[in-house]
């Protein structure tokens, strides 16, 4: 299959294209050059340019990663900035697609909400904050591809955890790695190997379609979290950091942060989709014998 990858240059496309290329003529869309030997960089911007369109109507799947850092204050132009990254670029992608075509595109278990006492499925309801309705208004653009008759796979996708991304900044204390609210509010997470079978599983069988949680089946309390991240790196900080300089720091992102989210991939566990780390300590694990 030939495969055009939009955000390949971030965490999680950087992760995957390498081994996607092992099996199919990868296309891999980037804003600054990237070392692909495997397969083709395509240095372009899917919003400012329009070099990237035949190379994408001539590709079976489409993968659109496009993003930007949520883990910051909110401020008006934040806020824009995140919706530009993800709306814009997903428009550019959809209104170029045609029949043939499969959209496998990202979104976030940010699309539930926060809540400190809910258990959240693909049936439970868009939440009301910011970050729900970003990620609602993102799938809604994603779904328009239908309308062409396309395939198109949503991947809710919780924190990944890999080489890089949230879990870097867990680590290196930016602020993540010490003990933060009640510590009972959940955290919904995935290893990058399962976004990857996840993703090959999307392209290759057709009764993939609509929406999946995409996040482990065991996900953990934050302090669930921290005992398993300490008991595999002592140097981890076990200070509280208080709620108020976290709200200071992050404004509106504090809540998500502070009430948590308890995803269950659903339809993955009805497709019986095996996960290679369902738990997070082999994840962990993993990823930490590599950095
Ligand atoms: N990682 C997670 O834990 C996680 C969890 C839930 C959801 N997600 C979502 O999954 C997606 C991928 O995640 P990620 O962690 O890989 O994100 P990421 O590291 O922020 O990568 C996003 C990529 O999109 C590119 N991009 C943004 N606007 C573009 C445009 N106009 N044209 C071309 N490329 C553009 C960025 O390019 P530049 O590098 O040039 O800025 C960046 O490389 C994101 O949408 C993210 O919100 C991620």
């Amino acid at each position: 299959m030939k495969i055009f990858v939009a955000g390949a240059g971030g965490f999680i496309g950087s992760n995957i294209i390498d081994k996607l290329a092992q099996n199919h003529e990868v296309i891999a869309l980037t804003r600054q050059k990237i070392h692909f030997p495997q397969g083709k960089n395509l240095v372009s911007d899917l919003v400012k340019k329009d070099d990237w369109k035949s190379e994408l109507a001539s590709s079976d799947v489409i993968i659109n990663l496009c993003g930007n850092d949520i883990a910051r204050k909110w401020t008006n132009s934040i806020k824009r900035q995140l919706q530009d990254a993800r709306l814009k670029t997903t428009k550019a992608i959809v209104e170029n697609m045609d029949s043939h075509q499969c959209l496998i595109n990202a979104s976030a278990v940010g699309y539930y909400g926060y809540a400190l006492n809910k258990t959240f499925d693909e049936q439970s309801a868009n939440g009301r904050d910011f970050l729900a309705q970003l990620a609602k208004n993102w799938e809604d653009q994603a779904q328009l591809a239908t309308k062409k008759n396309c395939r198109v796979v949503i991947m809710r996708l919780g924190v990944t955890i890999g080489n890089g991304g949230a879990i870097k900044n867990m680590i290196g204390q930016k602020f993540l790695g010490g003990r933060i609210g009640s510590g009972q509010q959940y955290f919904s997470w995935i290893h990058i190997a399962d976004v990857l079978h996840f993703i090959q599983q999307a392209m290759s069988d057709s009764s993939y379609h609509g929406v999946y949680n995409v996040c482990s089946p065991n996900p953990v309390t934050y302090n669930d979290f921290n005992k398993t991240l300490s008991s595999l790196l002592p140097r981890i900080a076990t200070v509280k950091v208080p709620n108020i300089l976290l709200k200071i720091t992050l404004g509106e992102f504090a809540e998500t942060i502070l009430q948590g989210q308890k995803v269950l991939p659903k339809r993955l566990e009805e497709k019986e989709f095996t996960f290679s780390y369902p738990d997070l300590k082999s994840a962990l694990q993993e990823v930490l014998s590599k950095m």
